[in-house]
């Protein structure tokens, strides 16, 4: 396995292997990599010859100084365990190489960036779009994996992809979760014992919602209602925002017709989380 810091280097690199007619997948990531990070990558090593993984916190997709400065940066562990799941490359550029000068040029995502997280993380979803075309130009993949986990990030990389005619395929990875329910995450590191003992209420309230679906509910607001009820019984967790959305718009719902993501953020102290469930009547649409 290559470690590869430049631009330059990572796309002859891929460029190479995809001359020799490899398939080349390619898993964005933030680093400080955990189970649910290595099921992205175990799946582009199924399905793809040549698997790249990038590393990299990126300064613009973050609301907080802070919270970027305290992100966990652990890269010597990441590529042992790319390593170990079986990637080729980790591309590792630095600040400076991915943001050699201020950007003047932003992608830009619409309204599939106005709900859930949206208004309360402003230019989260600009700078992640931001990123993740800048990645997609310096390795030119075939695939590239995206957690369900961070379903409206999903969304809205889908949405990029298929308005600029970008050549690669998204694909989607169901939510790798603790055994209590709680969907892996690196702020889960971040959690007092308290908090960590009530994180599993959000996970429990989306199965509530799904439960209802299952059933039959349609109306969007009983559904919201039965799956706030559950999280609630839980004292520590102060929900942010619940929301029926479109599957693919990320649209609030009045009425359940099509395939729908059940969406929840929380502050469980002083750690913010999101998790969230789809539903189809045809189960093979979405998963997660
Ligand atoms: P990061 O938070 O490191 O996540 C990288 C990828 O792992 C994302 O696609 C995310 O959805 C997926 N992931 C995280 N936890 C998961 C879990 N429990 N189960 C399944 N997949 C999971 O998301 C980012 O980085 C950044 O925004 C990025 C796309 C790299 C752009 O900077």
């Amino acid at each position: 396995m290559r470690v590869i810091e430049t631009v330059a280097g990572v796309r002859e690199a891929v460029g190479k292997e995809r001359g020799e007619g490899k398939r080349v997948g390619l898993v964005p990531t933030m680093g400080a990599l955990h189970v649910g990070h290595e099921a992205l990558i175990a799946r582009s090593v199924a399905e793809c010859d040549v698997t790249v993984v990038s590393i990299f916190v990126n300064p613009i997709q973050f609301n907080q100084r802070e919270d970027f400065e305290r992100y966990p940066r652990e890269l010597g562990q990441d590529v042992a365990t790319c390593n170990r799941v079986g990637a080729a490359i980790v591309f590792a550029p630095a600040h400076e190489e991915m943001y050699p000068r201020p950007l003047d040029t932003y992608v830009e995502p619409g309204k599939v960036a106005e709900h859930l997280c949206g208004p309360f993380r402003p230019g989260h979803f600009r700078g992640v779009a931001t990123v993740v075309c800048k990645l997609f130009h310096a390795v030119e993949a075939d695939r590239a994996y995206f957690g369900e986990k961070d379903a409206q990030q999903l969304a809205v990389i889908q949405r990029m992809v298929s308005d600029l005619n970008m050549a690669v395929e998204i694909v989607p990875v169901a939510t790798v979760r603790e055994h209590d329910g709680l969907a892996m995450s690196s702020r889960n590191a971040r959690l007092g014992e308290a908090e960590r003992r009530a994180a599993p209420a959000l996970y429990a309230g989306l199965r509530e919602a799904l439960e209802r679906l299952k059933s039959g509910e349609r109306e969007a607001g009983r559904v919201k209602e039965a799956a706030l009820a559950v999280i609630g019984r839980e004292a520590l967790a102060r929900v942010e925002y619940l929301d029926v959305v479109d599957a693919a718009s990320m649209q609030p719902v009045d009425q359940v017709a099509g395939p729908v993501r059940v969406a929840v953020a929380a502050w469980l102290g002083g750690v913010r989380l999101i998790d969230n469930v789809g539903f189809s009547e045809c189960p093979s649409n979405i998963s997660g």
